[in-house]
């Protein structure tokens, strides 16, 4: 910020720095929410339910990479989501806040993470690309990104909830940028962290009664 005769100026950055505070903050959402996932256990993914809010970590996960299709990707280009047939069940309108603990509905640990990584990737991939940002593009990167943040908030409050110690993530943000290049739980474990093992859950997921569409609004 700039300061003139008392006023704060709203700093003019170039649309290079722009991007590089995107990017920034977009990869330090990624390996937040990716820390609160693979520090726990399998058996630890499954949390009880609560019907206060609380969310099952790996719904979390999937619901906040599912934000960014609806409100980039979906928005600003027409691409149709990862996977059409799990719209519905990453959508916080469309899934009953009890039916987000349906685990047969849902992919398991390896198959979350692959998704939620393939989006991030292909929303770095788009800031990267292209040319200036359009006020539009900035303020829903902004938005997907502010919602992840909030998400990330969640998911600490359920280890809280159900009880778990609390994660130093800068200690782990370390190992998984180490990792990074062994492709973090997409084919191997991560060094000094728990292994992911193969979901338990590989088959589609069952269809479940859907309440009907609304605007693209998530919470
Ligand atoms: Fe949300």
């Amino acid at each position: 910020m700039l300061l003139h005769r008392g006023f704060r100026l709203r700093e003019i950055r170039s649309n290079h720095e722009q991007k590089k505070e995107l990017l920034d903050e977009l990869e330090k959402a990624r390996v937040r929410t990716e820390s609160l996932i693979v520090s726990l256990p399998e058996d630890k993914l499954e949390v009880p339910y609560h019907p206060g809010g609380v969310n099952p970590p790996l719904w979390e996960m999937g619901h906040s990479a599912f934000f960014y299709e609806v409100f980039v990707f979906n928005l600003l280009d027409g691409t149709p989501s990862y996977d059409p047939s799990m719209d519905d069940l990453w959508d916080s309108f469309h899934v009953d806040h009890k039916d987000r603990w349906s685990r047969d509905l849902f992919p398991g640990r390896e198959e979350t993470l692959k998704y939620f990584n393939t989006i991030y990737d292909r929303v770095a991939e788009r800031i990267k690309g292209g040319g200036e940002l359009s006020d539009q593009e900035l303020y829903l990167y902004r938005f997907a990104i502010y919602h992840q943040n909030m998400h990330i908030e969640s998911l600490i409050w359920c280890r809280q909830t159900v009880g778990y110690p609390a994660l130093w993530i800068t200690k782990v943000i370390g190992l998984l940028r180490a990792s990074r290049s062994a492709v973090m739980c997409r084919s191997r474990p991560v060094a000094g962290l728990l292994a992911c093992p193969v979901s338990r859950n590989s088959t589609r997921p069952k269809t479940l009664p859907l309440m009907p569409r609304s605007p693209p609004v998530l919470r």
